[in-house]
């Protein structure tokens, strides 16, 4: 199919016409916010399979040439990916877009999924926007109704966090097709050097484990819940029958799987778990606690290559982070800074500098081949 690019417009408003009652409707609600131009960004390349990648599609059994959306999307051979979408934090998602593709071996094999605030009235632009950098990108939007969740959001020392969408993460056994059974969660202030495969590939023990994260035995865990919550009879010993000591770790990167996140209904333990923060104050961060209080000395570990995390560091103090040591498969800048702020401020971190080349965003100087 080959369209004049004029018609290009009318093409995103069918596949948006046609796409968003498979999902939901929208809400137009107002709300404050960047506003997004699907023109701001660059066009990514297209990256093929190499040829040892297994087909998406199933060719024996389809009578018809289309890609139905369903066989794709249900694919045993798909890598699903999650990630969460705003106006704020677009311009850190599309690079971290670009280099999960660059990285893959198979990156045709690579479904998208992501999760925006239902009350948003970016919708659109934020579909043209992904369509328009990655016409070839395998992708749905999953609206969030992010008002069943801020009644149960109790504010936290780093407002940020507060934001409704960062919690998404809890539901994505909720908002993704039932066929999808095992997909990588990631934050969108993070760049892959590496072939997302392998990652998606962690073994994940079937009697009992979820997820799979990197691992932080040297974190002081006791620091991440409050005195009320030591000091209960009660509350820790939550952690008492777990398998191994329980230790931080980062939501950042999560390998989940959904099907026995479903089968065990984890969303409604992490809400219990928000509900008691909102009645007595038992940790001071945001989504991150309720993982740690139901997941911690659960999960399956991964090598710490997968989320070097932190190189957001401080801007408070204008403090830059180093890698930990170790090789690398994923650079994350969580904490209060991030590259493209920095970047466009004149006054980056050194390791700003391998953010950089996966900036999607169109400059006055950057030449459009
Ligand atoms: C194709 O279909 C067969 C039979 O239904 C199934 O065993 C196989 O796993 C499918 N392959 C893919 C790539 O989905
Ligand atoms: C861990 O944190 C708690 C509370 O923040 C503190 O009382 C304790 O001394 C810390 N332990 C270590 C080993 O630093």
């Amino acid at each position: 199919m080959s369209l004049p690019s004029n018609n290009k417009a009318l093409l995103f408003l069918f596949l948006f016409l046609f796409l968003s009652p498979l999902f939901s409707i929208y809400s137009a609600a107002a709300h404050g916010g960047g506003a997004i131009d699907p023109q701001q960004f660059k066009e990514a390349p297209e990256f093929y399979n190499s040829p040892t990648c297994p087909s998406l599609l199933n060719t024996s059994t389809d009578d018809d040439s289309d890609e139905g959306d369903d066989d794709v999307i249900c694919s045993e051979t798909a890598i699903h990916v999650a990630m969460t979408l705003d106006a704020a934090y677009i311009r850190g998602s599309m690079a971290a877009i670009l280099s999960v593709l660059q990285h893959s071996t198979c990156p045709q094999n690579v479904i998208f999924h992501f999760v925006y605030s239902a009350t948003t009235s970016d919708a659109s632009l934020l579909r043209a926007t992904l369509s328009s950098s990655f016409p070839y990108l395998r992708f749905q939007l999953h609206p969030f109704d992010a008002s069943a969740v801020s009644g149960l959001i109790s504010t936290s020392i780093r407002s940020a966090l507060d934001c409704p969408l960062n919690y998404a993460r809890s539901y994505l056994a909720n908002l993704l097709p039932l066929c999808v059974r095992r997909v990588v969660y990631l934050d969108s202030d993070l760049v892959l050097v590496d072939d997302i495969a392998s990652l998606a590939a962690t073994p994940l023990d079937p009697a009992s484990t979820i997820l799979a994260a990197p691992e932080y035995c040297k974190a002081n865990f006791t620091s991440y819940f409050t005195p009320t919550f030591w000091s209960s009879p009660s509350l820790p010993l939550t952690f008492a029958g777990r398998s191994r000591p329980p230790c931080y770790f980062n939501t950042g990167v999560m390998v989940i799987d959904l099907d026995r996140w479903r089968a065990g209904g984890y969303t409604a333990k992490i809400e219990e778990w928000m509900e008691l923060q909102k009645r007595m104050r038992i940790y001071e961060l945001g989504s991150l606690p309720p993982f740690l209080l139901v997941f911690a000395g659960e999960i399956a570990p991964v090598d710490h290559r997968w989320n070097q995390h932190g190189l957001g560091g401080d801007n408070f103090r204008g403090l830059c982070r180093d890698l930990h040591p170790g090789p690398v498969s994923l650079l994350h800048w969580s904490g209060k800074g991030k590259p493209w702020a920095r970047l466009d401020a004149n006054r980056p971190c050194p390791l700003d500098a391998l953010w950089a080349p996966y900036d999607l965003l169109r400059t006055p100087f950057s030449l459009d081949s």
